[in-house]
C-alpha cells in the first residue's frame, strides 16, 4: 500500500481511494500544493497517476536544488561553483595525438600497437560491452522522433542507430564474439526507439545481445517561484535526468547483472548523436587496460576556445570536466606563448569504462552534483490553459556522467583526430556545424580517405558511403577492395556476405 492511500472503506479487490488530505499536506510542506488543483477534474486513473508521480519525487530536493541555484553567492550554495574551479584549472595530462605512435615514447610506457593488441585480446576474449545512451529526442533538429532514428546515412538515408548497431555487429563479426549493445532511452524515446528496433528485427542484433533500458526522469520547476511545472492538468512536467542517471538506471533494470552473466569488464560508451565515434576501438580499449585506468576518455583538439565541448581539466590534481556552458569565456581564451589554447582538450563524450568501477559508482551515483539549465518548458498555468513560452521560464537539473571522473582511479585521456571520430548531429539546417548536412560532408570524408589509403580511385563529384557491415575501417575497407578499383558513380556500400 502506498503512503498515500486510506486502508479503509475500499471495498475488496479495488485500488484503494487516495487519502487527499494527506497528500495535500505533503504537497503543502514544500509549497507544491498547487500540483492538486485540477484533482476534481481528474477520473480516478488520472488520479491514481499522479499519486504515483508524486510518491517517485523527493520534493525536499527540489527545493533544495531550487534554492542553491537562486543563490547569488557561490559559498552559501553546496553545488560546485564551476567558475572559481575553472580559474584554478590546469591543462589535462593526456596522450596527444602527435606524439602517439610508434617510435614515440609517452609517458604511458606503450605504443599504439601495444594498446592495439591489448585491446583486441580483451574484444576476443569477449570481454567488452557497448553502452549507447539515446535518450534525446530529435526536437532540436525540428525532427519529431526519437534522434537516433534520423535518417543520417548519405546515400543509405540509414538511422543514426543503425550506424551504430551496424559498428557493433561488424566488431562482433571481427572478433569472434558477440559483443553485447546496452542502449538506454529515456521516457521520452523509449516507446518509438523500441517499436522501430521490433519492426526492424534488432538491425540484425542477436536477442541475447541486445539490451534496452530507460532512464530516470526529473521534473522541473519554475524559474520564479520553485513550483513544479505540469505538462497537463493531472500531470508533473517531467524530461530525463541526464545521462549521469545511466549509472542508477543500469542497476535498476539490471543490465550490470546481465554484464556479470556475460562477463563483461569494460563498456564502451557513445552518444547517438555522433556517428562518426570509433564504436570498440581497440587501441582506446587497450590503453585503457593496460594502465589500469577505470575511466578513459577520448578528446580531440578544440577548433576554438568557445567550441561547444566539455573541457578536460585538472583541478587540484584531479581529472575533471567542465561544461562548456559552465567554462568562463576569459579562461578558455587562455593560450600558451606559441599561441595554442591552454584548455584544447574537447570532450566527444566516448568513454571507457570499467563495469567494477560503474558498479563501485552506483554507490556513488547520488553524489554526482545536479546541473541546472535555464530552460523553456510548455506547461500548464493557473486556469487549467497550455502555454508554450517565447522565453526560457523552467529550471532542469540534470546529472552528468563524467562527473564520476574524479572518482576514477588512474583516469586517461587520449586525443583522437576530429575526422576520425567526432561529427555530432545537433543543430536544424542552416547552423555552422553539427548539421546533418555537416555530418554526412565528414562521413563521405571518412569514407573517401579510406578509399584512397586503399588504392582506390573515385572520380571527381563521386560519393560512396560504406556501411560498417561492408567495412569497419580502414583496415576493412583494404580487406575488400583492390588498389585501382574505379568508383565512377555515387554509391552505398552495403553488407558484406556474414
Ligand atoms: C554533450 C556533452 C558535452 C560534449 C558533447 C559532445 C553533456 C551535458 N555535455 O553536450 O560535454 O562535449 O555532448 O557531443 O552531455 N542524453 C541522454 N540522456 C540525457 C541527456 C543526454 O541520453 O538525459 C544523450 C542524448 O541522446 C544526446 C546526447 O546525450 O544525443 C548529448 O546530450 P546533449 O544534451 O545534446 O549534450 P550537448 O550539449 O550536445
Amino acid at each position: 500500500m502506498s503512503e498515500f492511500h486510506r486502508s479503509s472503506n475500499a471495498k475488496h479487490g479495488d485500488p484503494l481511494p487516495p487519502d487527499v488530505a494527506l497528500l495535500r499536506n505533503h504537497l503543502a510542506t514544500f509549497g507544491q500544493e498547487h500540483v492538486l488543483q485540477f484533482w476534481q477534474q481528474l477520473d480516478p486513473l488520472k488520479q491514481q497517476a499522479l499519486v504515483r508521480q508524486v510518491e517517485q519525487l523527493d520534493l525536499k530536493l527540489f527545493g533544495d536544488l531550487y534554492r542553491n541555484a537562486c543563490t547569488e553567492s557561490p559559498e552559501a550554495s553546496d553545488g560546485p561553483d564551476w567558475e572559481s574551479l575553472a580559474r584554478r584549472a590546469e591543462p589535462p595530462n593526456a596522450v596527444r595525438l602527435a606524439n602517439w605512435h610508434d617510435g614515440a615514447t609517452t609517458s604511458l610506457g606503450m605504443t599504439p600497437t601495444d594498446a592495439r593488441q591489448r585491446g583486441i585480446e580483451a574484444l576476443r576474449a569477449g570481454k567488452v560491452g557497448v553502452l549507447l545512451v539515446a535518450g534525446g529526442q530529435g526536437t532540436r533538429l525540428g525532427f519529431e522522433l526519437p534522434k537516433s532514428l534520423y535518417p543520417i546515412g548519405p546515400i543509405s538515408q540509414a538511422t543514426l542507430l543503425q550506424i551504430h548497431v551496424e559498428k557493433v555487429r561488424a566488431a562482433s563479426r571481427r572478433y569472434g564474439v558477440s559483443v553485447p549493445l546496452y542502449l538506454m532511452t529515456s521516457p521520452a524515446t523509449h516507446e518509438a526507439t523500441v517499436r522501430f528496433l521490433q519492426q526492424h528485427d534488432r538491425l540484425g542484433l542477436a536477442e541475447s545481445q541486445l539490451f534496452v533500458f530507460c532512464q530516470g526522469a526529473m521534473p522541473a520547476v519554475d524559474s520564479q517561484t520553485g513550483r513544479l511545472l505540469l505538462s497537463d492538468v493531472g500531470e508533473i512536467f517531467m524530461s530525463p535526468d541526464g545521462h549521469g542517471g545511466t549509472v542508477a538506471a543500469l542497476a535498476a533494470s539490471g543490465a550490470t547483472e546481465h554484464m556479470r552473466e556475460l562477463g563483461i569488464e569494460q563498456l564502451f560508451y557513445l552518444q547517438v548523436d555522433n556517428p562518426l565515434a570509433p564504436i570498440g576501438d581497440p587501441e582506446l580499449i587497450g590503453a585503457h587496460l593496460l594502465t589500469g585506468s577505470e575511466m578513459t576518455s577520448l578528446a580531440i583538439a578544440k577548433s576554438g576556445p568557445y567550441d561547444r565541448l566539455g573541457n578536460f581539466v585538472m583541478i587540484d590534481g584531479s581529472l575533471q570536466v567542465i561544461e562548456y556552458s559552465d567554462f568562463p569565456a576569459d579562461v578558455a581564451e587562455r593560450v600558451d606563448d606559441s599561441g595554442s589554447l591552454i584548455f584544447w582538450a574537447g570532450s566527444v563524450a566516448i568513454h571507457v569504462f570499467q563495469v567494477e568501477f560503474l558498479r563501485r559508482a552506483q554507490a556513488l551515483a547520488d553524489a554526482l552534483p545536479f546541473h541546472v539549465a535555464h530552460k523553456k518548458v510548455p506547461y500548464v498555468d493557473a486556469g487549467g490553459k497550455h502555454v508554450t513560452p517565447a522565453e526560457a521560464n523552467a529550471l532542469k537539473f540534470e546529472r552528468f556522467i563524467f562527473d564520476l571522473l574524479p572518482q576514477a582511479q588512474c583516469p586517461l585521456v587520449v586525443e583522437y583526430a576530429e575526422q576520425d571520430s567526432f561529427a555530432p548531429l545537433k543543430n536544424a539546417p542552416g547552423a555552422e556545424k553539427d548539421t546533418a548536412e555537416y555530418v554526412q560532408r565528414m562521413l563521405l570524408a571518412q569514407h573517401g580517405r579510406w578509399l584512397k589509403a586503399a588504392g582506390a580511385r573515385v572520380d571527381e563529384g563521386v560519393d560512396v558511403e560504406i556501411s560498417p557491415l561492408f567495412a569497419l575501417d580502414a583496415q576493412g575497407v583494404a580487406e575488400r577492395i583492390q588498389p585501382g578499383e574505379r568508383f565512377e558513380r555515387s554509391v552505398y556500400l552495403g553488407a558484406a556476405d556474414e
